[in-house]
């Protein structure tokens, strides 16, 4: 049945060829090192399933957003294990991404053919840490929000933008609902979606490449 329905398909839309591509590609021998592409993918995956079942009862008011954090891991059944996933799930990804990077530096995998590959994978980075700093101040707490305005006091020190850039990121002078509404927007829309672009042109240029093989000595 599934396979009737899965031939039906491919004769009107090729989708055997794209299965055939994604899938059943040939890769040279390659080691585990070569999984941390596929782990930093997998952990992305869950921190969008996990980030998107919080957006059901974080609020991101400075009134609401510590109360609805304190009630998720309370009062909602398995909320502490989906925060759980997105808070660990946030260094875990930081740190395979880095650990995947080194892994192409190691082995020369940036090289060409696959410079545009190398930098696809720098945005990558970014936006992980992007993730990172606009979502560190979510929870509202104190640390939470002496964090950001540490970290937000360090883009101000940047020569001549720096005061822009700081008074763009908070919103203003101080830490208020502004800078916790920019953060939030940033952090559950404008940066997913920036990720997904990036995710797919990388993807796209890992599978028409092909992987590069361990070099020999
Ligand atoms: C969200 C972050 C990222 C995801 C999901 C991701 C995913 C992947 C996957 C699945 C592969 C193929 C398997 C492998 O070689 O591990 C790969 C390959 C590659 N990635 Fe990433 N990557 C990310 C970040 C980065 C970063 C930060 C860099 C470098 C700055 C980078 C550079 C490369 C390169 C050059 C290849 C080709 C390696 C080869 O052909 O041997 N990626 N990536």
């Amino acid at each position: 049945m599934t396979l009737k329905v899965g031939s039906w398909i491919d004769e009107r839309a090729g989708t055997g060829a794209i299965w055939q591509a994604v899938f059943l590609r040939k890769i040279p021998k390659v080691n585990w090192l070569y999984a941390l592409g596929s782990a930093s993918l997998f952990v992305a995956t869950m921190q969008f399933v996990t980030g998107i079942l919080l957006t059901v009862y974080y609020v991101p008011t400075p009134d609401h957003a510590y109360d609805s954090v304190q009630y998720i891991m309370n009062d909602i059944a398995f909320g502490w294990l989906i925060r759980g996933l997105h808070h660990w799930g946030a260094s875990a990804m930081v740190l395979l991404v880095f650990l995947h990077m080194l892994r192409v530096f190691y082995m020369g995998a940036y090289k060409f053919p696959r410079e545009m590959t190398w930098v696809s994978g720098v945005f990558l980075l970014l936006l992980t840490i992007g993730f990172g700093f606009t979502g560190y101040l979510l929870p509202w707490d104190q640390k939470a929000y002496w964090a950001t305005t540490v970290g937000t006091n360090i883009a101000g020190s940047v020569p001549l933008i720096g005061e822009l850039v700081k008074g763009v990121l908070r919103g203003g002078e101080n830490l208020t609902a502004l800078t916790l509404a920019r953060f939030f927007g940033t952090h559950v829309w404008v940066l997913p979606a920036i990720l997904l672009l990036f995710i797919t042109v990388h993807l796209y240029l890992v599978i028409k490449i092909g992987i590069s093989a361990p070099p020999k000595e």
